[in-house]
This record gives C-alpha cells, structure tokens and sequence, in this order.
C-alpha cells in the first residue's frame, strides 16, 4: 500500500460529489493500493455543512480500505492544505434555458480567490481538475492566481463530452464503446466544442469510412454532443451528476496512467490555432514521467478548422468577459 494522497475536492456535498466521492475512496481514481485522505470543503453555510456530515458518514458506512481518513471544512486554506490533486467541483450548476457562460458573473469569482489559496497551500506539484461550469475559463481564472504553481498543473474537464462522443459513434455504428479509440474533443466545454470525428477509429479503422454519413457526423453528431448537458436538465431537471463524476475519475485516473490518450483542456499555447492565452480541450498522451504532452499534428479539414475557429472565439470572449477577474 503506497502511502496516502490528500485529495481536496469543492462542493463535496453537492450532486455530482455524491456519486464522485464513493468512487475516489473505493480505489476507481488513483488505483488499489493507493489510500486517499479527503478533504471536503463546502461553503460556510450551515445547510451545506450539516449535509456534508451526513455524506462523510455515507463514506464511513462504507468501510472503504482506501480511505485513510476525511477533512470537513468550510476554509478553503484548510482544504486544500497540503493537497496534492484539487478538484473543483463547487460551483453554481444552469438550469433550463441558460447556457454554461451564463454562470461566469456568479462562479468565476470563486476560481479567483480557490486559485490564489492552492497556490499558497497545496503540496508540491499539485494537480487541479476544474468540473465546475464554465469550466474552460474558471480554470483560466484559476491558473491565473498562481505564482508557484505551472499553468499545466491546471486542467478543465472535457472528458463528458469525450465520453458522449465515443457513445454516440458506437450505436452509430452498431459496435460496444470500446471498438471506438481516438475521438478527441477540441475547445470549450460548451455547444460549440468539436468532436473531431476526422480522427476517430472503429476497431482501427476510420470511423468516417465505417459510418460513411458525413451528413450524419458534421450535423447531427456535433450537435448531440454539444448539447448533450442540455437534453440531460430537460430530461432530469437538474444537470448530469453521475455521468460528470465518472468522467472526473477518468480524467484524473488517465493523467495519471502513462501512455493514456484522452482530451482535456489546458492553455492552448497556440496550438491548433487557438488564442495561447484560453483553456482548449485537446487530445493528450500521458508520460512515463506521470507528466503529460499534447498530441499536435492531427489532421484537420477546413470543416474542422471552422469548427475550431468558433470555439476558440468563444473562449476568446469568454476571456474578454472576465478580465477583470485575471492575474
Ligand atoms: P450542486 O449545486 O449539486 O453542488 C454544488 C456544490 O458546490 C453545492 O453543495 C455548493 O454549496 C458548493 N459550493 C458552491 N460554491 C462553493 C465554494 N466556493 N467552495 C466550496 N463549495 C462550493 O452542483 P453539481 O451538480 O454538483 O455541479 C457542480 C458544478 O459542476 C456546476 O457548475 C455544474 O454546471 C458543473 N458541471 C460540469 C460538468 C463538466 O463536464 N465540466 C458536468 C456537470 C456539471
Ligand atoms: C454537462 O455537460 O452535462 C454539464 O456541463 C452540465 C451542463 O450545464 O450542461
């Protein structure tokens, strides 16, 4: 048994750490022989607090093996004491009718001073996965406080769109979800991201000339995945929980497997032409050295480079809008 990480995680008494925190104490994130200290931070509130007690005992009722032990705390310089994987979770969720950029007044504010106290207090080379919405530029925001750490320490989620994508190819195509490999998503985690369905492969093959509807893949296809978060608050009232915790482990669990390629987002530095300055999702291979590289040079048509041309513009704007809130 390794000895134990501090996994600081935000909003832990909220929907999507309801189903996230049982899978990091059962071992799903960082593996079987890898015991996990949590510390659960909520806002100061005493309905907030009071539930996250009652989560805690969940999780001790459990008897997980992998969980060391478990911090409770509305101080974010306690939580994240120390830690050395933040994830942050906390953060308004939209509802009907609202888009996710609709919550940068509201949620960018809180990346802004969790930037600043990471920085400051977590361990060494700490990592940060940022779920919460909009999750691009609130990790912008974040990385944007730090001094210490690196700007690639801070990474946004794409992986749910990853995951839907790689879905809905596969029932497109009659196969099970893994015969489809390299589906990469490019850009903001919003309607106008791009499932680069150019580079996917069914059982290895293209998965253009398996599917061969292009009409299929550069209408319908795109759409679904882009509003998928959407159908989902129609359909459930309420944003997708379990399926954004379970693309949280993958993402944190395949950052910390070597050789794994998936999409996150971290600053673009310019690469596929987007502004250096945003947060794009884009495809990544993770090193031996448990860093990881962006895979550049994947093929892009013209149908691919619009499509990377409107959501780096949106980032962009994004960008412009909380400006004030950087650095
Ligand atoms: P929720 O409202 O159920 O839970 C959020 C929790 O965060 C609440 O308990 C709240 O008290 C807490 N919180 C708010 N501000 C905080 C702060 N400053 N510090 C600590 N805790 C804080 O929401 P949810 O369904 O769990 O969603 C959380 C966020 O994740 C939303 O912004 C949602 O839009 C986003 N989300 C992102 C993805 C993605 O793919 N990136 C997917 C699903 C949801
Ligand atoms: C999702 O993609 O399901 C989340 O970002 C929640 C949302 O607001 O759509």
């Amino acid at each position: 048994m390794k000895p134990p990480i501090r996994v600081a995680v935000t909003g832990a008494a909220g929907q999507i750490s309801y189903s996230l925190l049982p899978r990091i104490a059962s071992g799903a994130m960082f593996g079987p022989d890898q015991q996990v200290i949590l510390q659960l931070i909520e806002v100061p509130f005493e309905k907030a607090m009071k539930a996250l007690e009652g989560v805690a005992m969940e999780l001790d009722d459990c008897a997980f093996p992998l969980l060391h032990s478990m911090v409770l705390t509305d101080d974010a310089r306690v939580g994240f004491k120390d830690a050395n994987w933040c994830l942050l979770v906390g953060a308004k969720p939209r509802g009907p009718g609202m888009e996710r950029a609709d919550l940068l007044k509201d949620n960018g504010k809180i990346f802004t001073s969790q930037g600043a106290i990471i920085d400051e207090v977590s361990a060494e080379n700490a990592r940060v996965a940022v779920v919460g919405n909009p999750a691009n530029t609130n990790c912008m925001i974040a990385a944007s406080k730090a001094r210490r750490l690196t700007p690639d320490r801070f990474t946004a989620m794409v992986r749910l769109d990853q995951n839907r994508a790689q879905t809905m190819l596969a029932k497109k195509a009659g196969v099970a979800t893994t015969d489809v490999s390299d589906i990469f998503i490019f850009g903001n985690h919003s309607p106008t991201m791009f499932p680069a369905f150019g580079h996917a492969k069914i059982n290895g093959k293209a998965a253009t000339g398996v599917i061969n509807d292009s009409a299929w893949l550069e209408g319908a296809f795109c759409e679904s995945v882009g509003k998928r978060g959407a159908a989902i608050i129609a359909a459930r009232g309420a944003s997708s929980a379990a399926s954004a915790a379970n693309a949280l482990v993958d993402h944190v669990r395949d950052l910390s497997t070597p050789g794994a390629i998936h999409s996150i987002a971290v600053k673009s530095e310019g690469l596929y032409g987007f502004d250096p300055e945003v947060w794009a999702g884009m495809p990544v291979k993770t090193l031996a050295s448990g860093e990881y590289e962006v895979i550049t040079g994947v093929p892009l048509d013209d149908f691919a480079k619009s499509k990377i041309a409107a959501t780096n513009k949106e980032l962009v704007d994004e960008r412009a809008m909380v400006a004030e809130m950087l650095g």
